[in-house]
């Protein structure tokens, strides 16, 4: 008797582990396969396949698991990929910044205008900003004498004579590609964030 309930339990197991091998293609026996699948449409994964995976009665779709397709769009494709050349523009509809990062463009960059007014606002954002991203070499005054500039000689006090006829788009050049000792923030800092602190930079050296 005891050997005989021993073959069962161990057929039983045996039947119940079997169902727990996955390979290749073969993704075993899923508990709760909606859990798992995505049952929206998946931008970047579709399958187009309406045989693909089981069918499950709980997802009431009368197509496999796994397909997604988007039927109404001639790529089956939720995101549609943009038109070639297409250009990304910021949220506020900048146009990626294409001044060289050389002597020219430095000189050109000195004449852009802000797309900011000067206006309370926009210095207390520009404040903020670089209270993240500057304050730390250039100081809070923007003398030169952050924490970082212990151990990081040579860094510009921006209130110095030298740099009080500085532009905006001169700081917002530099901001972008570094100058000098001072490295490249262009891929931190968004376009929008580097006038704003450029506008910040001026109204420091106004004290
Ligand atoms: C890691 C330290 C460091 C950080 C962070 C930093 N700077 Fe600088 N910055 C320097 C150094 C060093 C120089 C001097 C570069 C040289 O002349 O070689 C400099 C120079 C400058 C200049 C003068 C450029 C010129 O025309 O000669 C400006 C303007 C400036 N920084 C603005 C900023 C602003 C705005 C930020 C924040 C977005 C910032 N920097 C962040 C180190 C830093």
């Amino acid at each position: 008797m005891q050997l005989i309930k021993t073959f069962f339990l161990g057929a039983a197991a045996t039947v119940i582990l079997a169902g727990c091998t996955a390979s290749g293609d073969n993704p075993g026996k899923e508990f709760a396969p909606n859990m798992y699948h995505a049952v929206p449409y998946e931008p970047l994964s579709q399958i187009t396949d309406e045989n693909a995976g089981n069918i499950v009665n709980s997802l009431d779709s009368r197509s496999g698991e796994y397909f997604n397709s988007n039927k109404y769009n001639p790529s089956r494709m939720t995101m549609r990929e943009p038109p070639p050349h297409t250009v990304r523009r910021s949220p506020f509809g900048f146009l990626p910044y294409r001044m060289p990062n050389d002597t020219v463009g430095l000189r050109k960059a000195n004449s852009l205008v802000s797309p900011f007014e000067t206006t309370k606002e926009i210095i207390g954002e520009g404040k903020i900003l670089y209270g993240y991203y500057c304050q730390h070499c250039h100081g809070a005054k923007g003398a030169g004498d952050g924490k970082v500039s212990d151990k990081y000689a040579g860094v510009a006090n921006l209130t110095g004579d030298a740099y009080k006829t500085i532009t905006e788009g001169h700081i917002f050049h530099v901001i972008t590609y570094g100058k000098g000792l001072m490295g490249a923030h262009g891929s931190q800092v968004s376009q929008e964030d580097r006038w704003k602190i450029a506008k910040y930079v001026k109204d420091l050296q106004k004290n």
